[in-house]
């Protein structure tokens, strides 16, 4: 069985991560999507939030998981015996901490394959800093993110 795991902050997830969950799920037999509990920055969304959007837009998408990690990311990868992270490039920006990420946790962990996939041209421009940056101000961010979540987008701004 091969594992394939693909990790971030989805904070929110965005349509461009649902383009590459969508695309590396059918090149693995169970695709992980592992989503990072602690970071140095807070978070704008939860543990609990960040998870469960990305579980109801996959809702009946049997060969997909999402779990909440902590910790390296090769030792959540050995405890599911997954092979393989996934990771979705937009711009020659993302790729020198990419390149480095990689060849981190290929030290760390020799037999770890680290597969990068162009982002659909569509979603280039696209991060979850600039959704929270829209949504803040109001802005639009349909198109953006997957519809059931957008509300909940906005309500967390709400007051503020
Ligand atoms: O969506 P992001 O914030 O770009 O995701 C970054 C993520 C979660 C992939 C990265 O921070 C990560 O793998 N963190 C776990 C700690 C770790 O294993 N770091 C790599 C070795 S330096």
């Amino acid at each position: 069985m091969n594992i394939f795991v693909y990790p971030g902050s989805f904070d929110p997830v965005t349509n461009g991560h649902l383009d590459i969950i969508d695309r590396a799920a059918k090149l693995c037999d169970k695709l992980i999507v592992a989503v990072l509990i602690n970071r140095t920055k807070t978070p704008a969304f939860t543990i609990e939030e960040r998870a469960s959007f990305i579980e109801e837009v996959l809702v009946g998408r049997d060969n997909i998981e999402v779990i909440p990690f902590s910790g390296l990311l090769v030792d959540f990868m050995k405890k599911h015996n997954a092979t393989t992270v996934v990771k979705g490039l937009r711009a020659v920006s993302d790729f020198e901490y990419e390149f480095q990420m990689a060849l981190l946790n290929k030290k760390l962990y020799p037999s770890i394959e680290t597969l990068f996939m162009m982002t659909n041209v569509e979603y280039s421009y696209l991060s979850s800093s600039a959704v929270r940056e829209l949504a803040s101000y109001g802005g639009n961010i349909k198109d953006l993110v997957p519809d059931i979540i957008i509300d909940r987008v906005y309500g967390k701004y709400k007051n503020k």
